[in-house]
């Protein structure tokens, strides 16, 4: 199931989050965002699966973050997260949904463009280790 994260959950996200980037979040940046209502995670008999972390840039959906623990990917785990992000957006009106992602993270590139993402732009230097490249897509 998809909730709203609570503070229990962060040392969970903590986990995934290390297990997922080479620059991860610190546990206080999580606690920052708790009381976004787009920031979720997804449960399974009580273990947290994966998260995403939707907000607003300049009028447009922002996705923030989104992991799914290693040994549970390729399950659609990913793809549930990033609906129930564009069915909370689209009930705020945007239109349009933008991310940043990895030059180097190329999974996750393919993983946006299956959902129909396009390369909109590039931002050098935006993560401590890589460049990012700009995806978007009409919601
Ligand atoms: C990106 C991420 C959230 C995807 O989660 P997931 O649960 O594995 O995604 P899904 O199972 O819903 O994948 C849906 C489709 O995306 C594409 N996809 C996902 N991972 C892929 C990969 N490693 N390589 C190629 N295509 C991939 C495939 O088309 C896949 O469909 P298929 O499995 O039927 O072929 C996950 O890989 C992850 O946590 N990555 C590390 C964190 C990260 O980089 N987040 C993005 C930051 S911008």
């Amino acid at each position: 199931m998809i909730r709203r994260v609570t503070l229990d959950d962060v040392p969970f996200l903590v986990k995934v989050e290390e297990l997922s980037f080479d620059v991860p979040w610190p546990d206080f940046l999580f606690k920052a965002h708790l009381n976004n209502p787009g920031f979720v995670v997804y449960e399974r008999e009580g273990n947290i699966l994966g998260y995403a972390m939707i907000g607003d840039s300049k009028g447009k959906a922002h996705l923030q973050n989104i992991a799914v623990h290693p040994q549970f990917r390729r399950q659609g785990i990913g793809t549930e997260l990033l609906e129930w992000c564009i069915d909370l957006v689209k009930l705020y009106g945007y239109r349009v949904m933008v991310l940043e992602v990895g030059q180097k993270n190329t999974s996750s590139q393919a993983f946006y463009a299956n959902y129909g993402f396009k390369k909109s732009g590039t931002v050098a230097g935006y993560y401590l280790d890589d460049d990012a490249i700009i995806m978007t897509r009409k919601i």
